[in-house]
C-alpha cells in the first residue's frame, strides 16, 4: 500500500496523479500533482481532508489500510475544493458513522457539491476550537480565501503538526514525501512559486494573516494538501512565504517578455538582454510569451525585481499573448516591481500606451522610461533608444537592495 507514516499516529493515505495534464483545466503540469490526506489514529481516528477523484481507487485503498478495521470517528474537511473534496460524500457514506468537521461555509458547500443528508453529522469549527482525539489536541484556524472562502487550517498541537490546506503546497507528484528527501532549490521551489502565484498569488494578504496567526504555534511538520511535508527547515519556506505574501521580489533580476510576429520585437528584446548582459546584470530572462504558458511567466514575473514587455502592435490592441499576461499579472494583483516598456508597429503602434495604461492600473509599479517605440524592424534610432532603456535598467538595479 502506498501509506507512510509521518509521525508515530499520524499516516499520509494521499496518492499522485502523473497522467494529469492540465490542473484546475488551465496551468499546465509538466510532472502531476499530488492530492494529500492524512489519518490520525488514537482513542478516536480521524482523517484530515479527503482526494481528486482521479485517485480514488489508491486513496480508498490507502485510507482502509491506515484504518486497519477501525472505524473512522472524523473527517476534518479544510478545504472543500473538489481536488481535495469530490471523494469526501463517497467516504462518507463508506464510513456513515463518521462526523464531517469543516467550517460554516464548507456545510454550505457540501450541500450545493452533493446530495447526501449531513445535517446530523456536520460539526462546525469556528476561530479557535479544537477537538480531541484522545491524546490528539485539534485546534482549528481560519484561513479564508487560502484559497477559498470556506477554508480552515487545523493544527494537531500533540505532534506540532500544521495540516495547512492549499498554504506551503506545490505542482508536482510526490517521488518522496518529505523535504529532506529532495533537493528543494533544485528540483521543488520552482514549482511551489509557480503553485503559489497562480493558485493563491491573488490572496496575499490573507496569506499573510494566516502566517502570523501560525507565527505564534510550535510547528513541526507542515502537512499541506499538495507536494511534499516538511519536516524541519521549515523557517525556510515560511521566509518564502512571507516574501511571496508581501509581494516582495526574490532576487534582482530582469525578465523580458516578448510578443512577436515576425521576430522584429523579439530581436529588440534579444538586443536589450545582451546590452544588459554586458553590463554586468547577472539575471536577465528572456520569454517568448507565445511558447511558454503564462503560469510560469507571471511566477518569474514574481520572482524577479524588474519586468520588461515587449510587444508588438495587433489588430490595433497588444499583441495578445502579452495582453493575456498583463491581464493574468493584474488579475492575480501583482504588484511592486519595475517596469519598462517595448512596443513595435508598422504604422500606428499603440501597443506601448495600451501596456502602460495596464500597468499604472496595479498598485506600485514604477514605469521606466523611455518607452522604446519600433517601427518595424531595428534600426539605428531603435537601437539609441533600447540602449537608454538599458542604462536606466542597470541605474534602478543598482539603486534597489
Ligand atoms: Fe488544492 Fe484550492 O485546492
Amino acid at each position: 500500500m502506498n501509506i507512510r507514516a509521518v509521525s508515530c499516529d499520524v499516516i499520509y493515505v494521499g496518492a499522485s496523479d502523473r497522467r494529469i495534464s492540465l490542473f484546475e483545466n488551465i496551468f499546465p503540469l509538466e510532472n502531476g500533482v499530488s492530492y494529500n490526506s492524512y489519518v490520525i489514529l488514537d482513542e478516536k481516528t480521524a482523517l484530515i481532508d479527503t482526494a481528486d477523484e482521479s485517485v480514488s481507487g489508491v486513496f480508498l485503498d490507502n485510507l482502509a489500510e491506515a484504518l486497519n478495521g477501525r472505524k473512522l470517528d472524523y473527517i476534518v474537511v479544510n478545504h472543500m475544493e473538489p481536488d481535495h473534496a469530490s471523494t469526501l460524500e463517497r467516504v462518507f457514506l463508506l464510513y456513515p458513522q463518521a462526523k464531517i468537521v469543516g467550517t460554516a461555509k464548507a456545510k454550505g458547500m457540501f450541500s450545493r457539491f452533493f446530495d447526501t443528508d449531513i445535517e446530523d453529522s456536520f460539526i462546525v469549527a469556528k476561530e479557535g476550537d479544537s477537538l480531541s482525539l484522545g491524546k490528539h489536541n485539534l485546534h482549528f484556524i481560519m484561513a479564508p480565501m487560502v484559497h477559498w472562502p470556506e477554508v480552515m487550517v487545523t493544527y494537531d498541537s500533540t505532534d506540532k503538526i500544521l495540516f495547512s490546506a492549499d498554504a506551503f503546497g506545490a505542482f508536482g507528484a510526490l517521488d518522496a514525501l518529505f523535504n529532506d528527501e529532495i533537493n528543494i532549490e533544485k528540483d521543488y521551489l520552482d514549482e511551489a512559486r509557480r503553485y503559489y502565484f497562480n493558485i493563491v498569488g491573488k490572496y496575499g494578504n490573507q496569506v499573510m494573516s494566516l502566517l502570523n496567526k501560525a507565527s505564534t504555534l510550535d510547528i513541526q511538520y507542515i502537512c499541506p494538501l499538495h507536494g511534499i511535508i516538511w519536516r524541519n527547515n521549515i523557517g525556510y519556506f515560511v521566509e518564502k512565504y512571507k516574501t511571496w505574501g508581501s509581494y516582495l521580489f526574490e532576487e534582482k533580476g530582469v525578465v523580458i517578455v516578448y510578443g512577436s510576429i515576425y521576430g522584429n520585437t523579439a530581436n529588440a528584446a534579444n538586443i536589450l538582454a545582451n546590452m544588459l548582459r554586458i553590463n554586468g546584470v547577472k539575471n536577465v530572462i528572456v520569454y517568448d510569451a507565445s511558447k511558454t504558458d503564462v503560469s510560469y511567466i507571471l511566477s518569474e514575473c514574481y520572482k524577479y525585481s524588474h519586468i520588461i514587455f515587449a510587444a508588438a502592435t495587433y489588430n490595433a490592441g497588444i499583441f495578445s499573448k502579452v495582453e493575456t499576461l498583463l491581464l493574468d499579472l493584474k488579475a492575480h494583483a501583482f504588484q511592486n516591481r519595475i517596469v519598462g516598456i517595448m512596443e513595435n508597429g508598422s504604422w500606428a503602434a499603440t501597443s506601448g500606451k495600451l501596456m502602460k495604461e495596464m500597468l499604472i492600473s496595479m498598485k506600485k509599479i514604477n514605469i521606466l522610461e523611455p518607452t522604446v517605440t519600433i517601427n518595424s524592424a531595428v534600426k539605428k534610432a531603435e537601437i539609441e533608444q533600447i540602449t537608454v532603456l538599458a542604462q536606466a535598467i542597470v541605474a534602478s538595479l543598482n539603486e534597489i537592495v
